[in-house]
């Protein structure tokens, strides 16, 4: 989604802001744009630029710019189009009629036709076609109202006129010394440097600057000066709120020597997995240590059942969960896209819980999805990465997964992390319903060791390249998995529609007879997660199935599983584990499979096609 950065301090704005942007690209972005507020001229003047496409072409184009870019103060934005093309007009920053208020905005206006149109009847000229652009004219609407209102002042007074979500920045070059923030439902983090702030839509923008963050709350205004910051409410009440220190480096947030974010990340899953694990892990009392649930342990013991909401990958963990909760916990699970959840009207019950898990933490239909269950007073608990991201904020007790920033918009290693959190859980929830000493040792014991499993896995990487190169030419793929692994072949082809743009799909084995079985013939390879468990045997009937129809067959195996290796055309190995935990592992070559597919088919990886980090409008 769209990516906001401001500045205003001692330093020249604008390598600050194109940096920040660029620290953002991940977020996936289609046109871009930055304004700078020259505040130490005579009558000080904004200049910006903008274009459709990458932020080199912004680059190249503020180099040919006549005027120059020069300021201490400026915004900047990567736009995620929803109104309008993604053209140059419609790209970020936006300004009113004089040109003397520039802003940058993520979410989306809900009621800005009518506000839009009454607008243009006092004469507002409009150039783009976005929502965003009525702000602007609105702010300017209200200090021709009132003209002696401050830039916050008109704010308020617009804020309380638009339905929607917003992040925002806003300069003014009638007040050149200063800078305005804005949230509501859109995420915006406040960086406190040393004479000098720097607003974001995310921490990771920030790191290079400073590690003093203040979270902004919906409804929050910010206006900071070079030396200091005031914040408050749409009530106009004084805010104040300690700044927090955040623990990411500024290398956890690089590419390193890796060609891309998604192969960094696959990689760093050994580690991050330990990071989520680290402390929690009682394995001699067979328990687990989750501090961030010990405030509602008693509500927990008297849960009934647990309902899942997340999206895409953080859903598919949700579906393993599922499995684990039943069969370990003894807790009935349910599991739903939170976009269906917000809207289905969900029955609860008094003993219901709703775990959210979402990396980012600010997944707008999973907020939603929080947010009614937290209406009708149900119990919520959230696993997520981002510290202080929303969901973090407003979930009554949760667990940090704690694998720094993950910038690939292909999620991995949050996905593997979440699973070992919900198997902490399924020890948590487990051992207080009747869970034996034994199985508690056991699973953590097993879950300790999952971290040099997975390096185990990584050696794998050139073999797996070699299957890639067999098969990128594919146009069709078939996922399948049973049980603990039937959401690890939608995972699967999940990964690799988004990363290679590949027709993939992911189904429960004993579906296949019921309809995708039509698709197979020699064009069609089956990915098929088949590791020695306890539907094992029912694998290898659906393989013997594909393989009677002439489907080529890529299977993910148990190390020391000679048999299949002689019916099917690849095996990559996985080592033994409990079948539980099976899916940490069986993911880790499918991503490294996508992976490879993407790369070979050209895809831009760290920057798919119309698909953005973190979604954070519905
Ligand atoms: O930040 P979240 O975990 O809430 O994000 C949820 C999904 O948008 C995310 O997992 C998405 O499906 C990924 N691109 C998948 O790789």
């Amino acid at each position: 989604m769209c990516g906001i950065v401001g500045y205003i301090g001692k330093q020249k704005a604008l390598p600050i802001l194109l940096d920040g942007i660029k620290t953002l690209e991940y977020r996936g972005y289609d046109s871009t744009g930055v304004a700078v507020l020259n505040n130490k001229i005579n009558a000080p003047k904004i200049y910006y630029a903008k274009s459709a496409g990458r932020i080199n072409v912004l680059e190249e184009k503020i180099a040919h710019q006549k005027n120059g870019i020069d300021g201490f103060a400026g915004i900047a934005h990567t736009r995620w189009a929803t109104h309008g093309e993604p053209n140059e007009v419609n790209a970020h920053p936006h300004f009113d009629c004089k040109k003397q208020i520039f802003l940058a905005h993520n979410g989306i206006i809900e009621n800005y036709k009518e506000l839009k149109a009454n607008l243009i009847k006092k004469g507002h000229k409009f150039s783009s076609e976005t929502d965003t652009e009525v702000l602007v004219h609105m702010l300017e609407d209200e200090r021709n109202e009132n003209p002696g209102f401050l830039l916050e002042e008109a704010a308020l007074k617009v804020l309380k006129k638009i339905k929607g979500t917003y992040g925002l920045v806003i300069i003014d070059a009638r007040e050149p010394e200063k800078l305005v923030a804005v949230r509501n439902f859109s995420p915006l983090v406040l960086g406190i440097g040393d004479g000098e702030y720097i607003v974001a839509s995310d921490a990771s923008a920030l790191l290079k600057y400073t590690r003093q963050i203040v979270f902004l709350h919906d409804g929050e205004i910010a206006v900071l000066t070079p030396e200091k910051h005031k914040i408050f409410n749409l009530r106009s009440e004084s805010v104040t709120r300690e700044p927090e220190k955040i623990e990411w480096t500024e290398e956890i947030a690089k590419k390193g020597d890796f060609p891309h974010f998604m192969l960094k990340e696959i990689f760093e899953q050994p580690e991050a997995i330990e990071n989520s694990l680290r402390g929690r892990l009682l394995s001699k009392e067979g328990l687990v240590k989750l501090g961030g649930l010990e405030s509602v342990q008693d509500k927990l013991r008297e849960a009934e059942r647990i309902i899942i909401a997340a999206c895409g990958t953080a859903y598919l963990a949700g579906r393993v969960g599922e499995y684990i909760f039943e069969e370990y916990a003894g807790i009935p699970t349910e599991v739903d896209f939170a976009s269906e959840f917000r809207y289905r009207k969900p029955v609860f019950r008094k003993n219901d819980i709703l775990l959210v898990i979402s990396q980012s933490g600010e997944t707008a239909d999973t907020l939603a999805a929080l947010r009614e269950a937290k209406q009708k007073n149900i119990l919520t608990i959230g696993i997520v990465n981002v510290v202080g991201s929303s969901i973090a904020r407003e979930t009554d007790a949760g667990v940090y997964q704690h694998i720094g920033p993950e910038i690939s918009v292909a999620s991995t290693k949050a996905f593997t992390s979440a699973l070992s959190i919900l198997t902490l859980f399924s020890v948590f929830l487990g051992r207080q319903r009747g869970m034996s000493l034994t199985m508690g040792r056991r699973i953590t014991e097993e879950l300790g060791k999952i971290p040099d499993l997975i390096k185990q896995i990584l050696k794998s990487k050139d073999q797996i390249f070699e299957i890639a190169k067999k098969y990128e030419s594919y146009n069709n793929f078939l996922y399948l998995g049973r049980k603990y692994n039937m959401p690890i072949a939608q995972e699967g082809a999940l990964k690799l529609k988004e990363i290679s743009y590949v027709h993939a799909e992911g189904y429960g084995a004993g579906e296949m007879k019921h309809g995708p079985i039509a698709m197979i013939n020699k064009e069609f390879p089956s990915v098929v997660i088949a590791p020695s468990d306890s539907v094992y045997e029912k694998m290898i009937s659906n393989i013997e199935e594909v393989k009677a129809r002439r489907g080529p067959i890529i299977a993910i195996a148990t190390e020391g599983n000679k048999e299949i290796k002689q019916i099917v055309e690849e095996v990559i190995y996985i080592p033994k584990t409990l079948e539980m935990l099976t899916p940490i592992l069986s993911v880790v070559p499918l991503q490294l499979f996508a992976y490879f597919v993407g790369v070979l088919r050209g895809v831009d990886i760290d920057q798919p096609k119309n698909l953005a980090k973190s979604v954070t409008v519905e």
